[in-house]
């Protein structure tokens, strides 16, 4: 959270009492970006190498980051000093360290106007350890410009969490093919790796394209990395639309349809073919490094070229209820059994009267409950639970961890302990809502290995360009 000086409790010297005095260096800068010798700025009145300014800001925090609005002669700090609640003061910036200057628009001059900003290599502290499943960083000023997040973990490594180098994958094999146009250009190995075609649209050698045309044509391939499968992205630079079905070979050796249609299309221009947000909601997670396209090229009458595809993946498994073990009382048709799977009412405020999706209980009280069975157990980092009708009845999620006994995992008040398991336990109370409290769906967030041993993984990256995001937002990454 930024702030601005708020009081100057000591300076070396001053120009003026009002004009150029300490205190113009108070609130929000009045003269930046301009370049000139300005009376609301801050000016010595001795010039030597002994001046400085000391100052508060309104509360204090874990100091990340100070920036100096230097708007005349800038360049002149030579160490920027924090007294730390401990009473001792600490050099977060000093010269001959390294520092940046960031430049607003075009330099004015040999000097320019410019903002000074010093940045070190500070470590923030949160109030209680927890497993970390995400971290959100604000960036507000020259966003992009982190480039690794890490973690200490109470085994006492650094963890790194997320770097530039992000997980996604390009394909690493071709396993087999319906059929190629050719053994070097056209062939299946052209879709290995990242892009060479698109965002072109054309018949290019670099794709891979099909010898027989017809609805039976496939691609089967693996990536260096098996995830749970979040995305796949399929770029198409010729005759695209030709994909019917996006297959996941998963570990436990059964195929997995992500993706399919009825009926195929055929498109004039280069895509990326995405459609993931269609099996998000299914069931069953994919934990897999390949990949099937089915592809039916006879709405195209002709070659469908495929460049490249990139899969999405997290260490973390996502799923949806896969049975109810137990509940307090049910409502007619808004039985338990509608919290099973994806969302259906969601993201709808409706009641029972116009929907029968979700669960909503018959006994109006605070003792309602659900206890739900998900298909395998894992660490549990999160659990979502979409409410749909009167919301805010959940009053504890509980788990039950394998050592067999129920943890609290959140309850008004909150509280956090670590649970494998695959069963989850949501006490419900009716009674500030008066009325049905409906649960449409509970989806469970969990890793298969604790956090204290992961490891990341870095094969087969790609960096990502994504220099205009405000908002990092990091799902951490486990083995
Ligand atoms: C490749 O696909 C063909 C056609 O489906 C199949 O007959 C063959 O067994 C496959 N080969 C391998 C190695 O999977």
């Amino acid at each position: 959270e930024e702030q601005w000086v708020s009081e100057v409790i000591g300076y070396s010297s001053q120009y003026g009492r009002y004009k150029w005095s300490a205190k113009q260096i108070q609130g929000a800068p009045d003269v930046y970006p301009r370049y000139q010798d300005d009376k609301r700025a801050w000016a010595p009145d001795v010039i030597d190498e002994n001046q400085f300014l000391e100052f508060e800001f309104d509360y204090p925090v874990y100091v990340t980051k100070v920036d100096v609005y230097e708007t005349f002669n800038a360049g002149g700090v030579k160490a920027i000093k924090c007294f730390d609640v401990s009473g001792m003061w600490i050099t977060l910036w000093s010269t001959p360290q390294q520092f940046y200057y960031y430049y607003s628009g075009s330099a004015v001059g040999r000097w320019g106007d410019k903002l000074f900003v010093a940045v070190w290599d500070r470590r923030v502290q949160f109030a209680t350890a927890v497993y970390v499943t995400k971290i959100d960083v604000f960036e507000t000023f020259n966003a992009g410009g982190v480039k690794a997040i890490k973690c200490f973990d109470v085994s006492g490594t650094w963890i790194t969490l997320w770097s530039t180098l992000q997980a996604v994958q390009w394909v690493a094999e071709v396993i087999n093919y319906s059929s190629q146009y050719g053994p070097y250009k056209w062939s299946a190995q052209q879709i290995l790796g990242a892009p060479d075609v698109y965002p072109r649209y054309e018949d290019s050698i670099s794709a891979w394209a099909p010898k027989v045309i017809d609805e039976n044509q496939f691609l089967e391939f693996k990536f260096a990395t098996s995830v749970y499968v979040t995305q796949v992205d399929v770029y198409e630079t010729f005759n695209a639309g030709g994909v019917k079905a996006i297959k996941c070979f998963d570990v436990s050796g059964t195929w997995i349809t992500l993706w399919s249609t009825p009926e195929v299309d055929v498109k004039d221009y280069a895509q990326i073919f995405s459609p993931y947000r269609q099996w998000w909601e299914s069931m069953m997670p994919c934990f897999s490094n390949h990949i099937r396209l089915d592809i039916d090229c006879t709405v195209a009458n002709t070659w469908v070229e495929i460049d490249a595809v990139r899969l999405h993946g997290s260490k973390e498994a996502v799923q949806w209820v896969a049975e109810v073990i137990n509940y307090s009382s049910q409502y007619y048709s808004n039985d338990a059994q509608q919290i099973l799977g994806g969302p259906d009412v969601y993201n709808l405020y409706t009641s029972s009267g116009q929907s029968i999706k979700a669960w909503a209980p018959d006994v109006i009280d605070e003792n309602q409950f659900l206890e739900l069975k998900f298909a395998f157990p894992v660490n549990v980092a999160k659990v979502a639970v979409y409410e749909t009708f009167n919301a805010g009845g959940v009053k504890a999620i509980k788990c039950f961890d394998v050592s067999g006994t129920w943890i609290t995992l959140w309850s008004t008040p909150k509280s956090t302990v670590p649970c494998f398991s695959n069963i989850i336990r949501l006490d419900i109370d009716c009674t500030a809502a008066k009325s049905r409290v409906e649960i449409d769906a509970v989806r469970l967030h969990g890793y298969q290995k604790s956090w204290g041993l992961a490891k990341r993984e870095h094969v087969n990256e790609e960096l990502e360009e994504e220099e205009d995001k405000a908002v990092t937002s990091v799902e951490a990454a486990a083995a």
